[in-house]
């Protein structure tokens, strides 16, 4: 595991300054891509650097990480239209294809096993966000490591989040997620964290017991895992035991 501590200010230029990096010695990556307060400075930043040719996504294919069951297409939560409206459709020319989770076509176990499908062709580099409960995409506490992609029983303060935090017009019943096993068959992974509110939980998820209770451990068998936290998230993953 390689551990990056930057600053609150530098945290999203670079990240997304490695993103651009990583773009241009390999044009055609499948990237999977987190939605959330998170990643939002990152893709703030990449798609200015984007638009001003430092590279691109044409050749790139993006895989969401998960997507909320039951909001309507156009609530301001749903993750396909959040990374569209801070990335996607910010850059000219968008991605070679973009892989939504198709909760309005299909029903949700057949969108899961869909989108599972589009993932088992291979994913090179995976962003993550990590949950106050120690969740990644919706692998919610009591996931475990060979854990499919699937339909999830969301935590009430995850679905709460949803309304409170992103502006949901109503409690999602349900997620779906890419599960940890696709996940760790990533070839590379990029866990992002930042904020006090997140220093307990990324000290649990690198330093407590590796289980199911918080699912965020289970990256650290993961043989590329890159955390990159600010100096707040990692306050106490940084102090001396
Ligand atoms: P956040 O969400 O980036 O909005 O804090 C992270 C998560 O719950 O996965």
């Amino acid at each position: 595991m390689e551990l990056d501590v930057l600053s609150v200010d530098a945290w999203a230029e670079r990240v997304a300054g490695d993103l651009v990096e990583r773009l241009r010695s390999e044009p055609t990556l499948r990237l999977c891509l987190p939605t959330g307060d998170t990643p939002a400075p990152v893709y703030a930043a990449l798609a200015t650097r984007l638009e001003a040719g430092e590279a691109s996504l044409e050749h790139a294919t993006v895989v969401l990480l998960d997507e909320w069951v039951g909001l309507d297409p156009d609530d301001p939560a749903r993750c396909d239209g959040r990374l569209r409206r801070e990335l996607l459709d910010r850059v000219s020319p968008g991605p070679a294809a973009f892989h939504r989770i198709l909760v309005d076509e299909l029903a949700p176990e057949e969108a899961a096993a869909r989108h599972d499908e589009v993932a088992a062709g291979g994913l090179g580099l995976t962003l993550l966000g990590l949950g106050a409960n120690g969740h990644v995409g919706f692998n919610e506490p009591g996931s475990t490591a060979d854990g499919p992609t699937r339909v999830v029983t969301l935590e009430a303060g995850s679905g709460e989040a949803a309304v409170a935090r992103y502006g949901a017009k109503r409690v999602p019943e349900a997620g779906i997620t890419l599960g940890i096993a696709r996940l760790l068959a990533s070839d590379e992974i990029w866990l992002l964290v930042t904020g006090a509110r997140k220093a307990e939980i990324l000290d649990q998820a690198l330093r407590g017991p590796m289980g199911p209770d918080v699912p965020a451990s289970f990256l650290r068998s993961h043989h590329k895992l890159r955390v990159v936290a600010d100096t707040a998230a990692a306050a106490l993953v940084t102090r001396t035991p």
